[in-house]
């Protein structure tokens, strides 16, 4: 039980979550698995969007059996887990399975002892949540070390990524919330977005929120879907590819500074 404890302690756990939905989290979590999977580090990631799951379409992989089977007992994780490119671990969501809308702390909690017993090597687990801030995307976010909050320059996004950052400061974890934005024309738009967001949190929430890096709008994303292929190994020298490489190396620094005896992010 002991060696269990420390294997858990030892993976780091990032949830992706963005209040409005269709602006990129998907995306974001796929790309970023996919490289710290590259780079060698052992990634799995948890499509915990359970009413339209997408993880395995944009991966390119056959998902037999999904999360909703785990949910109702008659799949264990193993069974459900499927690998994809750089042995990326990825347990597919339910699509279509709107009995598992209304997910408690303690069942997400429960997923994530699975996945972490059933893998006790992982270095990371990402969690892509759907869009929303339903108690069942809180549940998995609950889960989290660490949160990431994609968002693009639009009002909806804005405020509702406003929204959730909201509820994640009554739960005193603002130094746990890393903003990506997403679709931006450069780095510099993406990081004056954040720095709008950061002066909101400052005047309302008094406390600052974190920035993890920009990603530029890049059309190849919706074609190398359709194409079956992925950005990190089919077009790793683009744009949007560069910037999923510096959101991984920006993650691991992050995840390096973690607290070893419960993974809590130290606070600088
Ligand atoms: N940086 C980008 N450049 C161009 N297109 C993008 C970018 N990021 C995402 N998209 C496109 O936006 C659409 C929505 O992306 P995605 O599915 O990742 O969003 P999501 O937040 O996961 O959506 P949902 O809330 O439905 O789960 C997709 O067609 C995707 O290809
Ligand atoms: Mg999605």
């Amino acid at each position: 039980m002991q060696i269990e404890s420390e294997q858990k302690c030892a993976t780091a756990i990032i949830g992706i979550a963005s209040g409005k939905g269709g602006v990129g989290k998907t995306t974001v979590a796929v790309n970023l698995a996919l490289k710290l999977a590259a780079q060698g580090q052992r990634v799995a990631l948890l499509d915990a969007d359970l009413g339209l799951a997408n993880s395995q379409i944009l991966l390119g992989v056959n998902a037999p059996f999904n999360v909703g089977h785990v949910f109702e007992g008659t799949r264990a994780i193993e069974d459900v887990i499927v690998k994809g490119p750089y042995d990326l671990l990825l347990i597919p969501g339910a699509s279509g399975n709107e009995a598992l809308a209304n997910i408690t702390s303690i069942q997400a909690q429960s997923l994530v002892d699975q996945v972490l017993e059933s893998f006790g090597d992982l270095d990371i687990l990402l969690i892509d949540s759907a869009a929303g801030l339903s108690s069942s995307n809180m549940s998995f976010l609950d889960a989290c070390h660490l949160r990431l909050i994609v968002m693009q320059d639009e009002p909806a996004s804005i405020a509702d990524a406003y929204g959730l950052i909201k509820l994640e400061s009554r739960k005193e974890r603002m130094d746990s919330l890393y903003l990506v934005p997403n679709r931006v024309d450069n780095q510099g738009a993406g990081q004056l977005l954040f720095e709008k967001m950061n002066k909101v949190c400052m005047q309302f929430l008094e406390q600052p929120i974190n920035y993890l890096g920009s990603v530029l709008q890049d059309e190849l994303l919706a074609k190398v879907t359709r194409r079956r292929e992925t950005l990190v190994e089919h077009h790793p020298n683009t744009p949007a590819s560069k910037n999923f490489d510096n959101l991984g190396n920006a993650l691991l620094e992050v995840v390096g500074q973690m607290d070893a005896s419960d993974q809590a992010p130290k606070v600088s």
